[in-house]
């Protein structure tokens, strides 16, 4: 008889390595408290591993490019072509010094990957990919292939998938791993994690950050096709397309604690000016929504994966990339269910 794996948390960390257990043989569970407290639901949803690179983080680069090359086969799995969102990254800069702040992050991204796709883009280049950009970047970057998904169709095309697939979705929220049923139990709670298994997680810590919505109007210019990533007034902001409309993030600062999620006025205005400045046509788009998420930062930048006893596993503290990072990691938690499957049938032979 197959083998039982709850995993408590519905977020895209627990939905991905829910499915990999599906698919994977395994009849699954998963518990989730709703979208209210989860970093996936207002993420912009970009699979970013040369975009997100910064010196220093060689482990995190390599682990995010090894995750963001298994998300082909997992969109194709979905089946939604509703969920890509864009193809490609463009890196703006909005001055000198902002220019050489990419070109610090690609020489390290050329200095760690054996070929990452960054090619050098004038202004007007960038302006021919991105008519609605303003006339004033001073260079950039084209990253071809680093594209991103809608993170709320991701979940909800992950959720049918669990579902076709005969796992359980059960709308509660956990306290305590033991007191749910499955021969193994996966905690990918996010922030929440720490609560939930025996010790904590000493480091994982809170960053919150500002994120807005904006809707095309009749008066507007058409969304960007591109993830644009900018670096303007030497803070940075990113437009991630949406299919009328876009995505605007985001800043990032310690959250005060782990409820801290109401959006702070000087982070929108911040990334309202800059972003209307770097694409004016966003003047006229409608504002749709306004939020704060707090994003689950390990204490060396690293997610966190791994056994905490014979039934409980963790994956948490997935920061920046938590959706980017899920396939790995829940490529991860399925090599260590498989070594636990295997022990078992050892010692009960
Ligand atoms: N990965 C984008 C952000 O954390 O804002």
């Amino acid at each position: 008889m197959a083998r039982e794996l709850t995993v408590i948390g519905g977020g895209a960390v627990g939905l991905i390595c829910a499915l990999s257990a599906a698919d994977g043989g395994w009849r699954v569970r998963v518990y989730d408290d709703g979208p209210g407290r989860r970093a996936a639901q207002v993420a912009g949803g970009m699979l970013g591993c040369l975009g997100e690179a910064h010196p220093g983080e060689e482990a995190l680069l390599a682990a995010s490019a090894a995750s963001v090359a298994r998300w082909p086969a997992l969109l194709q799995r979905l089946g939604d072509p509703a969920v890509t969102a864009a193809e490609n990254t463009l890196l703006v800069a909005g001055s000198a010094a902002d220019r050489a702040y990419f070109d610090e992050s690609v020489a390290f991204l050329r200095g760690v990957l054996p070929a990452p796709d960054a090619a050098e883009q004038t202004a007007g280049q960038l302006r021919a990919a991105e008519p609605g950009l303003a006339r004033t970047p001073a260079g950039g970057y084209l990253l071809t292939g680093e594209g991103a998904v809608d993170n709320r169709r991701l979940l909800a095309a992950l959720r049918a998938a669990l579902t076709a697939a005969g796992a359980e979705l059960i709308d509660e929220r956990v306290t305590d791993p033991a007191a749910v049923p499955g021969d193994q139990v996966l905690v990918a709670a996010g922030l929440d994690s720490a609560g939930l298994v025996p010790g904590g997680l000493p480091g994982l810590r809170g960053e919150k950050g500002e994120i807005l919505r904006l809707a095309r109007t009749a008066w507007s210019v058409p969304p960007p096709r591109h993830v644009i990533r900018a670096r303007w007034h030497s803070r940075n902001v990113y437009l991630v397309p949406r299919e009328d409309g876009l995505v605007l993030g985001a800043t990032q600062y310690e959250a005060l604690d782990h409820t801290d999620r109401a959006p702070q006025a000087g982070g929108v205005a911040d990334l309202l000016s800059d972003a209307c400045e770097l694409f004016p046509g966003l003047r006229t788009y409608e504002l749709t929504e306004v939020a704060a998420g707090i994003r689950p930062m390990s204490a060396d930048g690293l997610p966190i994966v791994t056994r905490i006893d014979r039934r409980v596993l963790v994956a948490a503290g997935h920061g920046r990339n938590g959706i980017a990072l899920a396939p790995g990691t829940a490529a991860q938690v399925m090599d260590l269910l498989c070594t636990a499957t295997e022990s078992e049938e050892r010692s009960s032979a």
